[in-house]
């Protein structure tokens, strides 16, 4: 959930550092710090400077200005509060008893208790609550038992010792340490968490993502599971969790997508609302080339064994992902013909239903780092790998934004959805490209199955093919409507977001998008289910949005939203100009066009709305509070 950095080599490290954590402020912004190793103008001997600010990086950013931050080496993070509340002196980096040895972690340390128990009996005083501290004290523990025992004072002994520590943590975790005494080296190591080496021209860096690296290199070593690594301004030394050395060649970041630019619209959240016509359109240009065989009606990277014998699918997902997902099961059971479960990743780790024979399971992550569907995917994996019956194993699907992520080096099938990188908090473009996938996958089982007429998949597939087009007209337009309706719910409270059918997961998402960044609670429910309680909370201070598109339950949402009107509520509408919806006090117009295909254009009031909502209110979209991109720990 926190994002780190660490660069070793021929410039100063404090800017590189300070510009990279910039790209990963997405990853977390409770507080922010650095820490160098460098000699001071005329001093001979190295030492360690530590800076930290609570609250954004621009803090850290003016205190490192005034104050100086010298060294060719150092290691930075920002930071998601986990253990310990968003205070400076719980801010990283985290130093050992002499102040010379420090560490930044982007993780969770699940036994932390126990190893402060042990070191504080050994008489260490700590001087924060993270889980984090421990580590610097056992490194530099570690150290002094090899320095007894004769190893020298090297780079190696540094690594040496994270390599022992490494294995007495227990939990997910990447890290990057530093040491006075060694200003030749640099330590890095992760387990379940994200860390891609950079090796850049003159130096080296590390960093939880990319985009801390792409302003430096393109060149790229994304690090292994349980791997720790060594850098010196001369290069790399890679070692798997048993200290076996690796070899591996490095890959290359290839697209402009790594750079990240606000252009020039006010927030990343609505330049990305933007770009969702370009999401699409790279989509259908990618996937829906002419001439494709009748059987494989999209062009997916998966050959015909893919799709042969599943009975079931499973999709686990969390947050924004987790709607993309109900909008896939609806899509893959109604129109495909395949029995389809959504659960909460979160969830199923820990109550996973009986196993089914020949189920494909789904994992849906933009980011492709968060930690509870990747766990809930490799449990799930190592539950059906373990069965003596070979109908029973794993066969896995990630979808993601992120290929390079850690999905990607654990499950073998992978869709990526190639919106780009998306740096709001709040998921809009990504989930748009999720959608599309899911009508990918809808669309091919339906054809291999026969579950569809092929006038059926035709008509679908040009119906995908006019999306991108809709989505422009649709976005100029609704971005001056929502702007124009926002000042109504300045005083609001609570919102009611009410769909059926496909278009539940929409009112559910709707709901999520405005709680995230405007701060108003707000609900999602299936039209049908609020005469079941929730009508209760209505009163003409609470606004009802509801989405209607034609379709089977077209009448059937109408009149649930005449049953709101009749007890007092604002009702606004997501549904296309006509008599019938007339009976909304406001109308955010979306085109007629088929049930099959309204989620991808119903989402983008919603987006948009909630956008201008909490831009009114002057709250820091991009960065809502407590809230973080990927959310690395359980
Ligand atoms: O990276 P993921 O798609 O796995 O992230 C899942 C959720 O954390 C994410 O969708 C979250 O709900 C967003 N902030 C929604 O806008």
């Amino acid at each position: 959930m926190c994002g780190i950095v660490a660069v070793i080599g021929s410039q100063e490290a404090a800017p590189l550092l300070l510009s990279g954590l910039r790209q990963l402020e997405y990853r977390g912004y409770d507080s922010a710090g650095l820490a160098t190793v460098g000699a001071d103008k005329g001093d001979h001997l190295a030492t360690l400077t530590c800076r930290r600010a609570k609250g954004k990086l621009n803090n850290l950013a003016e205190l490192v200005d005034r104050k100086g931050s010298p060294g060719h080496l150092g290691i930075g993070h920002t930071r998601w509060a986990t253990h310990g509340k968003p205070e400076e002196h719980n801010a990283h980096p985290h130093r050992d008893s002499s102040g010379s040895l420090a560490v930044v972690q982007n993780g969770i340390i699940e036994n932390y208790r126990f190893l402060r128990n042990e070191l504080e009996s050994e008489g260490i005083e700590f001087a924060s609550e993270t889980d984090t501290e421990v580590i610097p004290h056992l490194i530099a523990r570690e150290i002094k038992h090899l320095q007894t025992n004769g190893c020298s004072s090297s780079g190696s002994i540094l690594l040496e010792a994270v390599q022992k520590v490494s294995l007495q943590l227990k939990g997910a975790y990447a890290l990057a340490v530093v040491w006075a005494e060694t200003p030749d080296a640099l330590v890095v190591a992760r387990r379940q968490a994200p860390l891609v080496i950079g090796l850049g021209e003159g130096e080296f860096l590390c960093a939880s993502d990319t985009p801390a690296l792409a302003g430096f290199t393109r060149t790229i070593l994304p690090m292994e599971d349980g791997e720790v690594a060594l850098l010196t301004p001369l290069g790399i030394e890679l070692y798997d969790h048993t200290g076996q050395r690796q070899k591996r060649s490095p890959s290359f970041l290839t697209s402009a997508e790594h750079v990240v630019d606000k252009r020039n619209f006010r927030h990343f959240m609505l330049k990305e609302i933007h770009e969702q016509p370009e999401t699409a359109e790279l989509w259908v240009a990618r996937h829906l080339p002419n001439g494709l065989p009748e059987e494989v009606p999209v062009a997916l990277p998966f050959d015909k064994s893919f799709y042969e014998g599943i009975e079931q699918i499973q999709i686990l997902a969390c947050g924004t992902s987790r709607h993309a997902a109900m909008v896939g099961a609806y899509l893959l059971e109604q129109f495909a013909g395949i029995p389809t479960s959504v659960f909460y990743a979160s969830e199923f780790r820990y109550s996973a239903p009986p196993l089914v024979p020949n189920t494909l399971t789904i994992g849906v992550t933009q980011s492709g780092e968060t930690a509870d569907t990747l766990a809930a995917l490799s449990m799930e994996s190592e539950r059906r790998n373990s069965h003596v019956n070979s109908a029973y194993s794993s066969r896995q699907l990630g979808i993601t934004n992120r290929p390079e992520s850690s999905l990607a080096r654990q499950v073998t099938n992978i869709l990526d959805i190639g919106a780009g990188i998306e740096i709001g908090v709040a998921a809009t473009k990504t989930f748009l490209g999720q959608l599309f996938a899911f009508y990918g996958l809808a669309l091919n089982f339906a054809a291999r199955r026969n579950s569809r007429q092929p006038d059926e998949i035709r008509t679908l597939l040009e119906e995908l093919r006019s999306v991108p087009n809709q989505l422009k007209v649709l976005i100029e337009k609704h971005d001056q409507l929502s702007e124009d309706l926002a000042p109504r719910f300045s005083g609001t409270q609570d919102v009611i977001f009410l769909g059926r059918g496909i278009n539940y997961p929409i009112a559910l998402e709707g709901a999520l998008k405005l709680k995230e960044i405007s701060y108003i609670h707000a609900e999602g429910y299936p039209a049908g289910e609020m005469k079941h309680g929730p009508i209760a909370l209505l009163e003409p201070r609470v606004p009802v949005i509801s989405i209607a598109t034609p379709g089977v339950v077209f009448e059937k949402v109408l009149s649930n939203a005449q049953e709101a009107k009749a007890r007092d509520a604002q009702l606004i509408g997501i549904a296309p100009e006509g008599p019938e919806t007339e009976i909304f006090d406001a109308l955010m117009p979306i085109p007629e066009v088929s049930e099959w295909i309204s989620p991808l254009l119903s989402v983008v009031p919603m987006q948009l709305l909630s956008y201008h909502i909490a831009a009114h209110r002057g709250l820091d979209v991009d960065q809502p509070r407590n809230l973080a991109k990927s959310v690395t720990v359980e």
